[in-house]
């Protein structure tokens, strides 16, 4: 399979190394600065804007970590998205996973998870059975997430996060590296610490 990817930053050179871990190939990077038009990025052409996309016959990645960005991009350019599994990581069977997700290596999805659209369970994250991640979250680096939590849309649980099982994290809030959640987190709010907190009460 030829792949083609919007954004050509750090994330996007995971995505590369995912793609030829799976014996696809990253065909070309489609990115806004153009000052990196006619460059490469480990090997693989960035050819033009992302607008140019809607000229692509190829499936699409979005190896943007903004989750915010992956959901304007999503909504603006309706084309063939690519869902990327890492060959080094656990996906359970009675899970599900939408379009436009992405997999990273070492990361363990439980049984029956359900994940939505343009998701990234990012390096070594583990979400557990049932757990319910929406459109454009993201678990970073680390992460884990017991049975039965709920992330709502554009959500982010920062890297080396635990949350406890059952609790939920509120649409487009940010939980912050190292903290562990434990309840409901809000919407649109920035948690941190050992218990979670909001960040404007520490
Ligand atoms: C929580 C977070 C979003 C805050 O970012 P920010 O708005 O830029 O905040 P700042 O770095 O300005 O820090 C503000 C204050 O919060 C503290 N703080 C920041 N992150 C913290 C964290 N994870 N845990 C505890 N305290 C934290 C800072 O020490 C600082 O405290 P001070 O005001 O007493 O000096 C960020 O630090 C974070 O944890 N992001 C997760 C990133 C991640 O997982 N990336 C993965 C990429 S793949």
């Amino acid at each position: 399979l030829k792949i083609t990817l919007l954004g050509g930053g750090g994330h996007a050179k995971v995505i590369i190394g995912m793609i030829r871990a799976l014996g696809h190939e990253p065909a070309r990077i489609l990115d806004d600065n153009q000052s990196n038009w006619e460059k490469e990025l480990m090997g693989v052409p960035i050819s033009g804007p992302i607008e140019s996309v809607t000229c692509t016959k190829e499936p699409v990645v979005i190896a943007i970590g903004n989750n915010r960005v992956r959901k304007k991009l999503s909504e603006l350019y309706e084309t063939e998205y690519v869902t990327l599994i890492h060959p080094a990581a656990f996906v359970d069977p009675s899970s599900k996973i939408e379009a436009g997700s992405v997999i990273f290596a070492g990361a363990v999805i439980q049984p029956e998870a359900v994940l939505g659209k343009h998701v990234i369970v990012n390096t070594c994250a583990s979400v557990d059975h049932e757990c319910e991640l929406s459109d454009y979250t993201q678990i970073a680096p680390g992460a884990h997430l017991g049975g039965n939590v709920q992330v709502f849309e554009g959500a982010m649980v920062g890297i080396g996060a635990s949350v406890h099982q059952g609790s939920i994290i509120g649409a487009w809030s940010t939980v912050g590296g190292g903290a562990f959640v434990k309840g409901i987190i809000e919407e649109g709010i920035t948690v941190v610490g050992v218990p979670a907190k909001t960040r404007s009460s520490i």
